[in-house]
């Protein structure tokens, strides 16, 4: 049989192979070890931690929408030091890449909480979420601000030495500017894209379906717009970028693949199949295996953009 190599090189960051799973979908990875073994995935980002302790956001958190998901979770963990305490030997047990996701209120608390990280954890990087408020700023969003995701990037880059992924939100007509921000500061690599704000109302109760009246859509609704924003920012940026949203199937990831994602993430698939990442990554080397092919390097990147008859 032929040899199959998945391993990739995320600027630096070795990888087994290109699939891990998004953030929040899969906490720490040790609720899925009954299903199969994490360590085969290239590797998992954490539910995203803060400073402080979180408490989330009010109930209903979920909602399910026809080929999606709207969630208002509200970044509920319980701050970085229980973080750490909590999981600090699961996760420096694992044999995969461990990406921690951080997010703060304001530039100050995504350096602390990256540096707590450093000083407590042995992991592989950090990845910025920055789809949240800037307090500093009236609570615009630092994923919508081009200069404000420089200023994280760079102080953390700085301060920590970390590998730094930065997660785009998909939230702005700047997200290419965002996007070269990140790397003109020096992130390592992108990951595009989070949750798309959206609501769902019940028209007998006259209610939003979500406690907090809005929330992130994610599934399989969103992969078209986020391989379009995805698209829009591969092209502006040499760093690698990981593909993120809707991903469900192995065709989908194939699909950012294709588009030149380097890795990709699996997120709500997770939580209505908890073997989907694996049965992902099986669907890629069954891919390769019937198309003759011994890596990714003749999908990577190769969209063909003409069309018969044009030039
Ligand atoms: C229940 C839920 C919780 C999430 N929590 C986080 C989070 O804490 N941090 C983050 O960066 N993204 C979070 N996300 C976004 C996912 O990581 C991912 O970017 C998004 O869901 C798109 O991928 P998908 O369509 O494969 O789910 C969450 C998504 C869901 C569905």
């Amino acid at each position: 049989m032929m040899d199959i190599d998945l391993t990739c090189d995320l600027n630096g960051l070795k990888l087994k192979n290109p699939v891990f799973t998004a953030s929040g979908t899969y906490g720490v990875g040790e609720e899925f070890k009954d299903f199969y073994d994490v360590n085969l995935l290239g590797g998992i980002v954490t539910k995203t931690v803060t400073l402080e302790k979180r408490e989330g956001n009010l109930p209903p958190r979920i909602c399910e929408t026809r080929g999606g998901i709207i969630n208002s979770i509200g970044l509920q963990n319980p701050g970085v030091e229980a973080f750490v305490k909590e999981n600090k030997e699961w996760l420096e047990s694992l044999k995969t890449a461990v990406i921690v996701s951080v997010s703060g209120r304001t530039v100050d608390d995504y350096v602390r909480v990256c540096a707590r990280l450093k000083e407590r954890l042995r992991f592989g990087g950090v990845e910025l979420n920055v789809s949240c408020p800037n307090e500093r700023k009236g609570g615009v969003s630092f994923g919508q601000d081009p200069d404000a995701v420089e200023e994280i990037v760079a102080r953390v880059k700085k301060e920590t030495h970390l590998f730094v992924i930065t997660k785009l939100s998909p939230w702005t007509h700047l997200v290419r500017d965002v996007a070269c921000a990140a790397e003109a500061a020096g992130s390592n690599a992108l990951s595009a894209t989070n949750t798309i704000p959206a609501i769902a109302v019940d028209l007998k109760t006259r209610k939003s379906r979500i406690g907090n009246v809005t929330g992130g859509l994610s599934g399989p609704a969103i992969k078209p717009v986020s391989q379009k924003i995805f698209y829009d920012i591969i092209k502006a940026v040499e760093i690698p970028v990981i593909g993120v949203g809707g991903i469900e199937t192995p065709e989908d990831a194939l699909e950012y693949i294709l588009l030149g994602a380097t890795a990709v993430e699996v997120g709500s698939a997770n939580m209505y199949n908890p073997m989907a990442a694996r049965d992902i990554l099986q669907g890629i080397r069954r891919y390769l295996l019937s198309n003759s092919m011994q890596d990714l390097s003749l999908l990577r990147g190769c969209l063909d953009e003409k069309r018969d008859g044009s030039e």
